[in-house]
């Protein structure tokens, strides 16, 4: 496995280019939910790419841009485990030689949900997205359904800019407890852990309401309860929505995506799970 710290490593390395190159862009402190994306790529490509860039662009200016872990060491080790073939490790200045002038905008997908609390975000994660996957320039690029946002913003940007790539989700990796992996778990105090969990459990209950036949402001309010609980969680948002994001109203039958956001002492998490809604508990009864 080679470590490539610039463009012109990256694009000398790149130079033989197998029938199949993909790509899985992080940001570092690796976990099990990167190392899935790796191995599911490896499955699929015969060369893999992983960048580890932790992108300035994306963090508001009181976010955890500074104090965002990194290791990349650690990264290195697990990334040479699981058969990755190159790493792109660049500096800022590497990736952005000058402050750009132009970015890609996530339009009304960048307004909602997570870019309702961190306005920008999404335009920065689909600027470095855009730049990474001409660097690279691989067939497919995977990405994890736990930022299901991100996954809908980049396969949105991928269609609506012709850019030639597969972009293939990845299922979420949790904790046998549940709680989803992440790099920010690593904040977490040991009580703070255990408060977390009301993100997965609320969404658990939203499920077992949706695999019950639930209309969806039932599914909605089951989760709403168990988050409730949880006094240490505090919740930005729990939406109901169809795959693109848009809320679903009363009646709505078809795949749904149930998304909760909150913050957890100074440490804010995502989560999601994608439901079905059939409606057929309301159906038997009339
Ligand atoms: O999901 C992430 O880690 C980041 O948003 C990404 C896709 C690597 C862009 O910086």
């Amino acid at each position: 496995m080679r470590i490539l710290r610039t463009r012109a490593e990256l694009a000398s390395a790149l130079a033989d280019r197998p029938p199949r190159r993909a790509v899985v862009m992080t940001m570092g402190a690796l976990h099990e939910g990167h190392l899935e994306l790796v191995r599911t790529a490896r499955a699929r490509a015969d060369q893999v790419v992983v960048t580890i860039f932790v992108n300035p662009l994306q963090f508001g200016p009181t976010e955890d841009l500074d104090r965002y872990p990194r290791d990349l060491d650690g990264d290195v080790a697990k990334l040479e485990a699981v058969g990755a073939d190159l790493v792109f490790a660049p500096s800022v200045d590497e990736v952005y030689p000058r402050s750009p002038v132009i970015t890609v905008v996530a339009g009304r997908i960048g307004e909602v949900l997570e870019g309702a609390h961190r306005p920008g975000h999404l335009d920065g994660v689909l600027t470095v997205v855009l730049k990474l996957l001409h660097l690279v320039d691989p067939d497919v690029a995977l990405f994890g359904q736990k930022d299901a946002q991100q996954l809908v913003a980049v396969r949105r940007m991928v269609a609506d800019l012709d850019v030639g790539v597969e972009v293939l989700g990845v299922p979420t990796v949790r904790e046998a407890d549940g709680l989803a992996m992440s790099s920010r778990n690593a904040y977490l105090a040991p009580d703070e852990r255990a408060a977390a969990l009301a993100l997965s459990r609320a969404l658990a209950a939203g499920r077992v309401a949706a695999d019950g036949g639930a209309e969806p402001d039932a599914v909605h309010r089951a989760a709403a309860d168990v988050l409730a609980a949880e006094a240490r969680v505090v919740p930005d948002y729990l939406a109901l929505t169809d795959p693109e994001l848009a809320p679903v109203g009363p009646g709505y039958r078809g795949p749904a995506l149930l998304l909760v956001a909150g913050r957890v002492g100074a440490t804010r998490l995502i989560d999601n799970v994608m439901l079905e809604l059939t409606g057929s508990a309301e159906d038997e009864e009339h």
